[in-house]
């Protein structure tokens, strides 16, 4: 062992990590250089204490100083073959990937829009409970019990075991008739609030109220069980249908942005008189006869009067002092109408296929 072999070593050893052309075949020249059983150099230094004193003080230094040479070369070789990897693995013409944001449900989006509209036209928008009372659903609306009207709203009703009757104490200690507690249910509609906001205010004013509502019915294309309404109600002492028309126009106006002919036919409701139905002309054929107004013309899209003296007088208002208009249209028609939906089960349906839509 001489210095020469030690320059052959390094020769060797430098020559061969040049020659390393991935990772792995740079580990092999490692392990033959400098391996902790089998490498070269590595055999080198441990021979060191065998050889005589004076070349030892020579061959010593030259064998480390190869060694971290060498362990430097490898380094720097390794960052080399590291980073042409990575270089290979940036591809610059790859498309980017699309940053998915969130979708507002079509419901919340015609909501906005109702109550913006409503609110440029210096309306209120008031909310209630979703489990009322049959007063206010009902009783206070002017459909008292047994009354036939009630076969309009299917209803959900609460607490059926509270139906046992009471009997109280009249002043004169004979007992009344039993009566039944005032029973809760799932509102029918959203114009027990009507009431509620009679009760609380005083004329004049304008209100929407924006709602979800409740009805015992099988499910189809254009029933659920679950769905929305918006109430309208404005009173004062000079409010008129005429005042009615021209909200109502205006609003299905700025809703879809155009002038729609609109139409208001005979109709009944307990809680109006006259009552009315609302119908827009098609918004798809233009009152032309398509499949969406089934040939006529026409949409319905909501139900309205003038408010009826009995209700008034319910909320303890003075029915000759006071005139009122009110409404009541479904959010989901409206939306169907609008985005051209053909079924309303789709928007309790969950399917983000659908929501990406909006
Ligand atoms: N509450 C009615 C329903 O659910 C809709 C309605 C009709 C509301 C006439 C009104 C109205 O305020 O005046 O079928």
């Amino acid at each position: 062992m001489n210095l020469d072999d030690i320059q052959k070593l390094k020769k060797e050893s430098f020559a061969a990590v040049q020659g390393a052309n991935d990772i792995q075949s740079l580990e092999e020249v490692r392990v033959v250089f400098l391996g902790r059983t089998g490498g070269k150099l590595t055999a080198v230094l441990r021979s060191l204490k065998d050889v005589p004193i004076e070349d030892r003080k020579k061959i010593g230094p030259a064998a480390n100083a190869l060694r971290n040479e060498l362990e430097e070369l490898l380094a720097s070789k390794l960052q080399q073959l590291q980073s042409k990897i990575s270089a290979r693995k940036l591809d610059l013409s790859m498309p980017g990937k699309r940053v998915v944001t969130g979708h507002l449900h079509p419901l919340t989006l015609v909501e906005k829009e109702i109550r913006e509209i409503f609110t440029s036209m210096n309306f209120s928008v008031v909310e209630g409970p979703e489990v009322e009372s049959e007063r206010y659903n009902f009783d206070a609306l002017n459909i008292p019990k047994d009354h036939p009207a009630r076969d309009m709203w299917d209803t959900f009703w609460l607490r059926q075991n509270e139906l046992k009757t009471k009997s109280k104490k009249r002043k004169g200690g004979k007992k009344s008739m039993p009566h039944v507690a005032d029973r809760l249910l799932l509102r029918t509609h959203t114009s027990p609030v009507q009431i509620r906001y009679m009760e609380t205010h005083k004329p004049p004013f304008q209100i929407i109220v924006p709602g979800r509502v409740f009805r015992y019915e099988a499910t189809d294309a254009s029933h659920e069980t679950n769905f929305h309404q918006v109430e309208g109600l404005m009173v004062g002492e000079h409010v008129t249908l005429a005042n009615f028309k021209f909200v109502i126009q205006e609003f299905f106006r700025k809703l879809f942005n155009r002038n729609l002919d609109i139409r208001l036919r005979p109709s009944y409701f307990p809680f109006v008189e006259p009552g009315l139905e609302v119908d827009i002309q098609c918004v798809k054929c233009g009152g032309r006869g398509c499949n969406v107004c089934k040939d006529s013309g026409w949409l319905e899209v909501m139900g309205a009067g003038m408010v009826h003296p009995r209700v008034f007088a319910s909320v303890h208002y003075n029915p000759r002092d006071l005139q009122g208009f009110a409404f009541g249209l479904g959010l989901e028609r409206i939306a169907m109408i609008k985005y051209n939906i053909p079924d309303i089960r789709l928007f309790y349906s969950g399917d983000v296929r659908f929501i990406k839509q909006f």
